[in-house]
């Protein structure tokens, strides 16, 4: 493979320009997700009272399970960013990767702090994915249980549906019986529905004087039964660990109980995240040529201004280097090898507008990944796919279904990072959320819609005038139409809007982009090697 030489002038002004707003993009992230872990909106009184009470911050529990000096990589820190009145930072639930005794765990944790950690419709869906993500990498699940279960008020939107609160007990049943386990550690309230995450686990440990578990409050007991009675007593951690056997383990402390977890940890026959099978191919590690900050000059501050792929892809892969496929033919999709952290990995990226060519090179780079068994990653930055007579004519529209069916059929594992634009069925042949990539990360400056709002102002307002037949139409009726359409793509489009409905799996500062690819490369690399898929049928 031969390094990629860059082309970009650091000290130019267009260089400065584009960094200056990348690294203030890149502080409101980290702004904003210092909002969600720390606090803000009256929480900290939730947060001194949690505290008072003896009990450990979540993000603080869950840095006592894993190993030492080892990163947690936080999944959608923003979730429920700027929806329910922002009275729910993170969604009151933290998931994430990280490591005991060297095997990664996905970890599901209550935030206590937010809504006394109940579940809003965006927590269950959060709560559901990681799930998912631990289904797909092959990952046990610690849950750290500490929830008012069901938000009650919206209960419509929680309760009867797929993939609500029933799908996270159908999914922990399933993941379990996968050979996944899942454990439980009980720090708070379990109520009704909440009952069964412990109850559904491989092995429960109950924290004295905080963990409880009952499938009716005192009050629903008092209200059924006239029975008057003490939490503790009802489902305190001393009778269902001694009585009721729901328990399997009991813990003075948080700590002991944390304690008592890693030991359980030792015993599931997991591999570690260092013990890869041999189906992937892996070198030692080198550093990209050229600094990570420099992405940030990269990246075009104005995002009608494209940016070389090539030059994301060389500060982003091991020594810079590239195993460019096809370079001279469908030059809009940049397709190619390189290592990710020593991962051989196949590199799809946009150049451009996808023509015909760009869509067929992507289908064929495909095909080649699957046929050697190579992971794929996609650096998504797209208007979409050509439009107009030409591309018609040439059968973009057949041409574009290949890219889509051999994306939405490749076996070898996939990942997606929005880089920028993120529009039309380019997304989709992207390996965008509804193709299922393993993790899909955006960065802050991507967009996500339809179209742009620039394109929506035109096609919306057209077929709105094409509606009145005619009739008298003002320029200033034209251009406050123009405005409403501009202003809801523009919001609906912001990443923040996006990360919020977890419509990825979280903002990423470009910087990390390399370790974080490098880690879930990592995850799929210690699982046996997927078995391939059926042959494709093209429109030809
Ligand atoms: N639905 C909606 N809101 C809930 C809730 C739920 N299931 N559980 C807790 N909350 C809210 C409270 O209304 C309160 O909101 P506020 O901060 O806006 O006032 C906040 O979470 C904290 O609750 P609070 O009861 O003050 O905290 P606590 O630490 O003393 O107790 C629980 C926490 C979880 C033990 C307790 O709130 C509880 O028992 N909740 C109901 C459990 C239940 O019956 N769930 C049924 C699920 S199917």
């Amino acid at each position: 493979m031969r390094p990629i030489v860059s082309g970009i002038d650091v000290g130019s002004p267009t260089f400065a320009a584009n960094r200056d707003a990348a690294v203030a993009d890149a502080a409101t992230l980290r702004d904003r997700q210092q909002w969600a872990i720390g606090g803000g909106n009256g929480r900290e009184r939730s947060i001194e009272r949690h505290l008072g009470r003896g009990k450990v911050l979540v993000r603080d529990r869950i840095d006592m399970v894993i190993d030492t000096d080892t990163p947690f990589l936080e999944l959608s820190t923003l979730s429920g960013y700027g929806q329910y009145d922002d009275a729910a930072p993170g969604a009151g639930i933290v998931t994430g990767i990280g490591m005991v005794h060297g095997v990664p765990w996905m970890f599901i944790a209550n935030d206590a702090t937010v809504k006394g950690g109940s579940l809003l419709p965006v927590s269950i869906k959060k709560h559901v994915r990681a799930q998912e993500v631990a289904e797909q990498n092959d990952l046990g699940v610690i849950y750290l249980v500490d929830s008012g279960g069901a938000f009650l008020p919206l209960q419509d939107e929680i309760f009867p549906d797929k993939d609500h609160f029933g799908g996270s007990f159908y999914r922990q049943a399933r993941l379990s019986a996968m050979g996944l386990p899942q454990l439980s550690v009980v720090l708070g309230g379990c109520t009704a529905g909440g009952a069964y995450v412990p109850a559904l686990s491989d092995e429960v440990i109950m924290v004295e004087g905080i963990g409880r578990i009952f499938l009716g409050g005192p009050p629903i007991v008092k209200a059924a039964l006239g029975e008057i009675i003490e939490p503790d007593d009802l489902g305190g951690a001393a009778l269902h660990t001694h009585t009721s056997g729901v328990s399997d383990y009991i813990a003075s402390t948080e700590q002991e109980a944390y304690g008592r977890l890693r030991e359980i940890c030792e015993t599931v026959n997991k591999r570690r995240i260092d013990d890869r099978q041999s189906w992937v191919d892996y070198a030692a590690p080198e550093p990209p040529l050229y600094d990570a900050d420099e992405l940030y000059g990269v990246v075009s501050a104005d995002d009608r201004i494209p940016f070389a792929a090539r030059e994301v892809i060389a500060r982003l892969v091991d020594g810079s280097k590239f195993q460019d496929f096809k370079p001279e033919w469908g030059a809009t999709m940049v397709t190619g090898f390189a290592r990710i952290w020593g991962h051989l990995v196949g590199i799809i990226a946009n150049d451009g507008i996808i023509f015909s060519e760009a869509a067929l090179k992507s289908t064929h780079f495909i095909e080649l990944c699957e046929q050697r068994r190579v992971p794929l990653v996609f650096l998504q930055n797209t208007s979409g796919y050509m439009v107009g007579r030409d591309a018609e004519a040439g059968g973009i529209a057949k041409d574009g279904a290949k890219m889509v069916s051999a994306v939405a059929n490749a076996t070898v594992p996939r990942y997606t990072v929005l880089t920028g634009g993120a529009y039309g069925a380019g997304n989709y042949g992207m390996c965008g959320r509804g193709f299922n990539p393993r993790f899909l990360f955006a960065w802050p400056n991507s967009r996500i819609a339809t179209m742009s709002a620039a394109t929506a102002q035109t096609v919306l307002v057209d077929i709105r005038l094409a509606g009145l037949k005619g009739a008298d139409t003002t320029e200033e009726e034209i251009a406050a139409m123009r405005a409403e359409v501009a202003d809801q793509y523009e919001t609906q489009s912001d990443p923040y809007y996006a990360t919020s409905r977890l419509w990825d799996d979280g903002l990423i500062d470009p910087v990390n982009t390399r370790d974080i690819l490098g880690l879930c490369l990592a995850l799929a690399a210690r699982q046996d090697e997927p078995p391939a898929g059926r042959p494709l049928v093209y429109r030809m």
